[in-house]
């Protein structure tokens, strides 16, 4: 992956927070069918978020059902108790929020030596400051754009500048990071978010509601967030 100003791949990462509980291994099925590079668990605990979802059996159940990645947004106060459980259901790179522990450095490395892939997430307002000293532990910064915890809520479009900033940063230091961007995406946000630097896009509701299918939105999107980083945008 690119470590300088250069458009980075665009991946599209679906939320399964609005696919249907009763056959998620069938709702994989059809979002890889689809087209995604990825699939997203939003795990929440009901304490870091007002919501409670996916243990790590749900996820572990629907792994042999796809061969995309799996990625787990851990939106929980015990991330250091919880991150092995989803290592071993079969997520390959566990997301923590930088609000979540009081010791972001040490659980980002509890994550690779787990045998994952790190990436740290942050809330719509906390500042950048709290992971400039962890970018290096990271192969992603997650920048929400709506408040965790539900899906189908409002973009935060005020995040932009803060993903910009971000995208900046990481130019300057010639790292290799993504930047994620999850909440209220869809087709008249993702171009947005897009242009401002991020290159992971995850939507849920945007996915489900489309009328013409999964693999239309899914392409719709991955055409919209390509031509925002169309050449001369500094991605
Ligand atoms: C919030 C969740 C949602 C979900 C996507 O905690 O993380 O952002 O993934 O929700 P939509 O795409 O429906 O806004």
């Amino acid at each position: 992956m690119s470590t300088d100003a250069a458009p980075r791949p665009i991946h599209i990462a679906p939320s399964v927070l609005p696919a249907d509980f009763s056959k998620l291994g069938d709702e994989c099925r059809a979002l890889e069918d689809a087209g995604v590079d990825r699939i997203q668990w939003d795990v929440m605990d009901g304490q870091f978020v007002p919501n409670l979802t996916f243990g790590p059996d749900v996820i572990a159940a629907c792994r042999s059902a796809v061969t995309v990645p799996f990625e787990a947004h851990l939106m929980v106060n015990t991330p250091e108790v919880l991150l092995e459980k989803y290592v071993d259901a079969g997520c390959e790179l566990l997301i923590i929020h930088a609000e979540s522990t009081g010791h972001l450095h040490r659980c980002l490395g509890q994550v690779a030596d787990a045998g994952a892939r790190a990436a740290v997430a942050l809330n719509p307002s906390s500042p950048i400051s709290l992971i400039e000293h962890v970018l290096d532990l990271v192969e992603m910064v997650l920048v929400m754009t709506v408040n965790p915890g539900f899906g189908g809520q409002a973009y935060i479009a005020t995040m932009e500048p803060k993903i910009t900033e971000l995208r900046a940063l990481i130019v300057e230091r010639g790292i290799d990071v993504d930047i994620e961007v999850d909440g209220g995406i869809g087709p008249n946000t993702i171009a947005a978010a897009t242009a401002a630097g991020a290159n992971v896009l995850v939507a849920g509701s945007a996915l489900y509601r489309d009328p013409a299918g999964l693999a239309h939105a899914v392409t719709d999107l991955r055409n919209r967030a390509e031509a925002a980083q169309a050449p001369g945008r500094a991605a």
